[in-house]
């Protein structure tokens, strides 16, 4: 059975079986695809003989110069207002679609097949869109929702471990955010336990999702409640910017830890609380200390765009389950980080 979610009333997420919807979800007319070539690849079934457009896997890829070169590809074969733009791949993927569907004729329709866990349970929902600048992650972007996306478990099948691992540390975040019973279902299931479970999995991108839905439908434009989305992301985009070491969940899975450490410093949150989110980001295989010393995360955290002025918001857990965002001066913040 598959689950079907609605983002700012106007964005479907089908979760579960979900590929079978395809048909009933795509318009009538021209369709253009876009993917990335490991996706076209590994999943041919999903391009029906059909030639879609692709870039090349990798962060380096989301940038500007793919957006150019998707753009002019759409020229090329003369895709029009009324073309609809499927991106099929990871959060790569999508945040590029996304953002050229956006921008090409100043708009076109576009919906997702999202092939990642990552992309299940975040970088497919929201709206969000755009690409990296000079390292900066996502400086260029814009708001704009997907008509549908279609979350279906059955790709993880070819997906590496290391890319599970590090979808499963967004669902721990959504988890800290505000479903304790997800976070709950990760700890007793285990790494394992998920990926051999398609019920479990499925659940998982469920919960995450609806979180997500409910918080994006309430402040699509991130002016306020959005921002806890963000948590543990401002160290991640830190550790993205200084080391390659790690990619995206990873550094997300340190940054939620690093987050909750701050917490407990701070009086926010308790240490039992703490100790468990900690142990499960270090029970699903995750490092939990940056690759690189604080100091010089804290250097790029002044750089990140989150940053107004000489202060930044954190977003800061309460509990499993519960969090809040702080204001806080980098003045306050550099002693802080140089004692976690
Ligand atoms: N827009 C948002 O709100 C938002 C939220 C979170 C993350 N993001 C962005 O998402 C990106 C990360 O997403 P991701 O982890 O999906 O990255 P990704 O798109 O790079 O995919 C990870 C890797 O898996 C491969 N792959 C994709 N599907 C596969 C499958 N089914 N089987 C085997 N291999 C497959 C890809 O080719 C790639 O090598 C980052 O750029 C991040 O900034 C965006
Ligand atoms: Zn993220």
């Amino acid at each position: 059975m598959s689950y079907s979610l609605q983002v700012a009333g106007r964005s479907r997420i089908v979760v579960g079986p979900a590929l079978a919807e395809l048909p009933q979800l795509l318009p009538a007319g021209r369709i253009e695809m876009l993917t990335d070539r490991n996706v076209l690849h590994l999943h041919p079934e999903l391009f029906a003989g059909r030639h879609p457009l692709v870039i090349e896997p990798g962060e380096e890829n989301k940038r500007l110069q793919s957006v150019e070169t998707v753009c002019r590809e759409l020229i090329r074969r003369g895709a029009d207002r009324s073309t609809f733009l499927l991106g099929i791949g990871g959060g790569i993927v999508t945040d590029i679609t996304g953002f050229v569907a956006s921008i090409y004729m100043r708009g076109i329709p576009f919906g997702y097949i999202s092939t990642t866990l990552l992309g299940n349970v975040d970088a497919s929902v929201g709206g969000k869109n755009g690409v990296d600048l000079d390292g900066y992650k996502n400086m260029i972007g814009v708001f704009a929702q997907p008509q549908f996306v279609i979350c279906d478990t059955s790709l993880f099948s070819t997906l590496p471990v290391r890319e599970v691992r590090a979808g499963l540390a967004e669902a721990v975040k959504s988890g800290i955010i505000g479903d304790e019973e997800l976070f709950a279902l990760i700890e007793r299931t285990g790494f394992e336990g998920l990926r051999h479970t398609a019920a479990a999995m499925d659940e998982v991108v469920v919960r995450s999702v609806r979180l997500k839905a409910a918080i994006v439908s309430r402040d699509e434009r991130e002016q306020g409640e959005r921002r806890k989305l963000n948590l543990g992301h401002t160290f991640a985009h830190a550790i993205e910017k200084c080391s390659r070491e790690m990619n995206h969940g990873e550094a997300v899975a340190v940054g939620l830890v690093m987050a909750a450490r701050l917490a407990r410093r701070l009086g926010l949150l308790p240490s039992a609380a703490e100790d468990r989110i900690a142990g499960l980001i270090e029970a699903l295989g995750f490092t939990t200390q940056p690759p690189v010393p604080t100091a010089e995360l804290f250097d790029a955290m002044t750089k990140d765009k989150k940053s107004e002025g000489d202060t930044i918001h954190l977003v800061l857990p309460t509990a499993v389950g519960d969090c809040v965002i702080r204001t806080v001066s980098f003045t306050e913040l550099a002693p802080l980080l140089r004692s976690l």
